[in-house]
């Protein structure tokens, strides 16, 4: 699968995961994807993207978790927090997320609220391996 026709499967995952209004996630991503340079990661079952996380690659060492979306047939299995793991073997720093409704998600996987009302949060990681150099 070329990586347009990966974008289209994300895209609409993103259209059933992320309800509109308030906002248009798909075309929120492909803005981003057009501001900073990202990475997309995501996990297939039977060939069908269930679950997917762009990344924004905000600084060596510094990144975006940007729209996380597991198919909702699929979620509450564990891949969100298996992704998120992809995600930390791949890149070591801070990782910066801003959720909604999802704190308890990243709580699970320790990442901790730096601002924010326990809706719509901002919420922070650092992984062991950039702790040691840090
Ligand atoms: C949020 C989301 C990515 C989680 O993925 P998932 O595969 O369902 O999550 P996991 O199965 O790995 O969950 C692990 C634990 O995280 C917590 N958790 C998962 N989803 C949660 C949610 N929506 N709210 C609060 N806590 C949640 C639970 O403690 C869960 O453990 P449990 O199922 O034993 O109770 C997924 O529900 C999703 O795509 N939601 C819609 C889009 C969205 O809100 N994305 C986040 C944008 S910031």
């Amino acid at each position: 699968m070329n990586k347009m026709e990966e974008l289209k499967e994300y895209s609409e995952l993103l259209n059933l995961c992320f309800p509109k209004p308030p906002c248009n996630v798909p075309d929120l991503c492909m803005d981003i994807m057009g501001m900073y340079p990202t990475d997309f990661l995501c996990i297939k079952h039977d060939g069908v993207m269930i679950a997917g996380c762009l990344i924004v690659i905000i600084n060596k060492g510094f990144y975006g978790i940007c729209s996380i979306a597991v198919h909702p047939k699929y979620q509450r299995q564990g891949y969100g927090t298996q992704i998120m793991h992809m995600v930390q073997d791949k890149y070591s720093g801070m990782f910066i997320v801003r959720t909604r409704n999802a704190s308890g998600f990243y709580l699970n996987i320790d990442y901790k609220i730096v601002y924010g009302d326990g809706v719509h949060d901002v919420m922070v990681f650092v992984n062991d391996k950039y702790k040691v150099n840090f």
